[in-house]
């Protein structure tokens, strides 16, 4: 998993894993920042944690390529986004086609970006949510994998909004995760088709 802060979603996949809801393991947990909060929550959980400093790499790219080599060499075959304050370049989704996830707080195509839970708020809509997508070189607008709604009330300010979208987040990342590892998928244009959804996969 890739995280930048608070880690609360690395928690959430972690106690899936622990009480079989996900079918999986987090293997490693990346930081670009050294403080984050969630690097102790994966200690704890005893999962190998590395920080990798963008100041530390010549360029993007550098830090890209390296960041696929510390995946590869422990053979994780799907990447979590979570909180991950980074663009990832394009070298890296090629890395790992269909294989990098992240979850957003807004219900995407809405409000993509930093922000998401101000943006609905400023827009007035009535509900938002979270979403889990692939991620791909465009900004949270890869094929969607999932998506819970989220009322949102009259008296709400960012922070209770974003409480709330917390809470489902929590719920469904880890559903949309274990999905991805062990049902039978596959992505049609935008469109990711699961088998038990679809009649035949073909
Ligand atoms: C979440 O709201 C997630 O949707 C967004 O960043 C936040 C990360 O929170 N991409 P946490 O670090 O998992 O607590």
């Amino acid at each position: 998993m890739l995280i930048s802060g608070r880690g609360s979603n690395l928690q959430a996949l972690i106690l899936a894993c622990e009480d079989g809801r996900l079918r999986g393991r987090v293997v490693l947990v990346v930081s670009n920042v050294p403080k984050a909060e969630g690097i102790g929550r994966a200690r704890e959980a005893g999962i190998e944690v590395v920080v990798m400093r963008p100041g530390d790499y010549l360029s993007r790219d550098a830090y890209d390529r390296a960041l696929v080599g510390v995946l590869q060499a422990r053979g994780v075959n799907l990447v979590c986004l979570a909180g991950f304050m980074r663009l990832l370049g394009e070298g890296f989704c090629t890395a790992f086609p269909a294989a990098v996830l992240n979850v957003h707080p807004s219900l995407l195509p809405a409000f993509p970006g930093q922000g998401a839970q101000r943006q609905a708020l400023e827009h007035g809509v009535k509900i938002t949510g979270a979403t889990v997508h692939f991620v791909t070189a465009e900004l949270d607008g890869g094929p969607i994998v999932a998506q819970i709604s989220v009322p949102v009330f009259e008296t709400d300010d960012v922070e209770a909004l974003s409480a709330r979208i917390l809470v489902a987040e929590h719920e469904l990342y880890p559903r949309a995760v274990d999905r991805i590892l062990c049902d039978r998928w596959r992505i049609e244009g935008r469109r990711v088709v699961f088998a038990s959804d679809a009649e035949s996969l073909g």
